[in-house]
C-alpha cells in the first residue's frame, strides 16, 4: 500500500496493545503530589479572573525579575499564549511587515498559528539545528516578530547564551516582538536556562512539561510591556475567557514544589536522552545529541514512508520531519521508559536493515 499523507492527528494520543509510541511529546511521568492538594480545598465553580488566579500569577511573579502578578496571563497551556500573542501583534502597527521569523525545523504548530493570525511566516534555516545568525539577522529586519524556541522542539538543541544575546540586542533595537518559547526550559542537560528579557518580549511558558501535566492545559505568558498584556487579556476575554480554575489550583502548587522534583526527573531524561542517543548512533544514523527537552531528529530518507511502515509494519509510531520543516528526519520523543525505548529501537534497526537508509 502507497505513503498515504499522514497528518499529526492521525498519531497524536493514539495508544494501543503493543504500541510504541515515539510519537506524541507528553510526559509519561508522574505530576508533583502536592498539585492534588487543591482538590481538597476546592469548592467555587464560579468564572475565575481573565488575566487568571491571582495567587498563581502571584507564585509566578517571584520567579520573574522586576515583576508583578499584572505582568502575566494564565493561558491554556502555551499553546493559547502563543495564539492570542501572535493575534493581537498582527493588529499592532498596521499591516505592514506582518511576517513572523521562524527557525527552521519548527515545532509544527508554529507555521498555522502564524497564517491563522494573518500573518506570513518566514523562515532562516538552522546550522546543524542551530539558529545562523547571518541569515537571521538578514530576515529580521522585514519582520515584525520573531519566535525563539530553546531548547527546541524537535531538534533538542540549546542556543548558545552568545546567540540569545545578540538576538536580544538587535531585537530591542529594532523594536521587534521576540516570542521566547521555554516550555522546556527545566529541561536543559547542558547549562541553566538563559531568559531572554527586553522590552518587546513576551515569554511563553506552560506546566505541561516541567510538570507533566499536559491534558491539564495550563501555561502562561509573561512580559513587560503592559498594554500588550492588557490586548491580550481583552482577547481572552472574547475567545476563550478564564483558563480552568481547577488547573490554575493545581499549577499554583506546582510552583511550590522544591527543585528537587525538577532535578530528579531532569536525570530520568537524560538517562533516556542517553539511550536512545546511543541506541540510534549505533545503527549508523546521523543525529544530534540533545541539550534538552525529549526528541531526537536522525536523518532518515524517505521519511513519510519509513514513518509509515514503522506504524504499519511495527507497530511504532514516529513523526516525519516534513511536519518540523524538514525532509529527509524523523522525530522520536523519548517520553516513555527505557525499556518501552529498547523494544522500540530493536523494532526500528530490525525495519532499516530491510531498507537502504541515507
Ligand atoms: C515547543 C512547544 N511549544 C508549545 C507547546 C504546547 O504546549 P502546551 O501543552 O503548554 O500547550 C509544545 C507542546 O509540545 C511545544 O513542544
Amino acid at each position: 500500500m502507497p505513503t498515504p499523507k499522514l497528518s499529526s492527528s492521525m498519531f497524536i494520543g493514539m495508544s494501543g496493545k503493543d504500541i510504541i509510541s515515539f510519537g506524541s511529546g507528553q510526559p509519561d511521568l508522574p505530576p508533583p503530589k502536592r498539585v492534588f492538594k487543591a482538590f481538597s480545598r476546592f469548592k467555587n465553580f464560579k468564572y475565575g479572573l481573565i488575566q487568571g488566579n491571582l495567587n498563581l500569577r502571584e507564585a509566578l511573579a517571584e520567579k520573574y525579575p522586576k515583576s508583578t502578578s499584572d505582568n502575566f496571563v494564565v493561558t491554556n497551556g502555551a499553546s493559547e499564549a502563543l495564539d492570542l500573542t501572535l493575534r493581537v501583534i498582527s493588529k499592532i502597527g498596521g499591516k505592514a511587515k506582518n511576517k513572523v521569523l521562524l527557525s527552521r525545523p519548527y515545532y509544527y504548530t508554529y507555521p498555522y498559528l502564524v497564517k491563522f493570525a494573518g500573518m506570513e511566516p518566514v523562515y532562516t534555516d538552522s546550522i546543524k539545528g542551530r539558529i545562523n545568525f547571518d541569515d537571521f539577522k538578514k530576515k529580521i529586519k522585514d519582520c515584525k516578530a520573531v519566535i525563539i524556541n530553546s531548547p527546541s522542539n524537535p531538534t533538542g538543541r540549546v542556543e548558545s547564551i552568545d546567540t540569545l544575546k545578540k538576538i536580544e540586542k538587535l531585537t530591542s533595537d529594532l523594536g521587534i516582538y521576540v516570542l521566547s518559547d521555554e516550555v522546556y526550559k527545566d529541561l536543559i542537560y547542558v547549562r541553566e536556562n538563559y531568559f531572554i528579557k527586553g522590552p518587546h518580549v513576551i515569554t511563553v511558558d506552560s506546566f505541561s512539561k516541567t510538570y507533566d501535566m499536559c491534558g491539564l492545559r495550563i501555561g502562561y505568558l509573561w512580559s513587560l510591556d503592559r498594554e500588550l498584556i492588557n490586548k491580550i487579556t481583552d482577547m481572552k476575554a472574547h475567545t476563550s475567557m478564564n483558563t480552568n480554575i481547577l488547573a490554575q489550583e493545581m499549577a499554583y502548587e506546582a510552583t511550590k514544589t522544591p527543585r528537587s522534583f525538577i532535578d530528579k526527573q531532569l536525570k530520568i531524561w537524560e538517562e533516556r536522552r542517553d539511550f536512545i542517543y546511543n541506541g540510534l548512533s549505533d545503527m549508523g544514523l546521523d543525529l544530534w545529541k540533545p541539550e534538552g527537552a525529549f526528541y531526537v531528529l536522525p536523518k532518515i530518507k524517505n521519511s513519510e514512508d519509513f514513518v509509515w511502515n514503522m506504524f504499519k509494519k511495527y507497530k511504532v509510531i514516529t513523526y516525519p520531519g516534513e511536519w518540523f520543516g524538514v525532509k529527509d528526519r524523523v522525530r522520536f520523543s523519548y517520553a516513555l521508559d527505557i525499556d518501552k525505548i529498547k523494544e522500540g529501537l530493536e523494532r526500528v534497526k530490525k525495519h532499516l536493515k530491510s531498507i537502504k537508509v541515507g
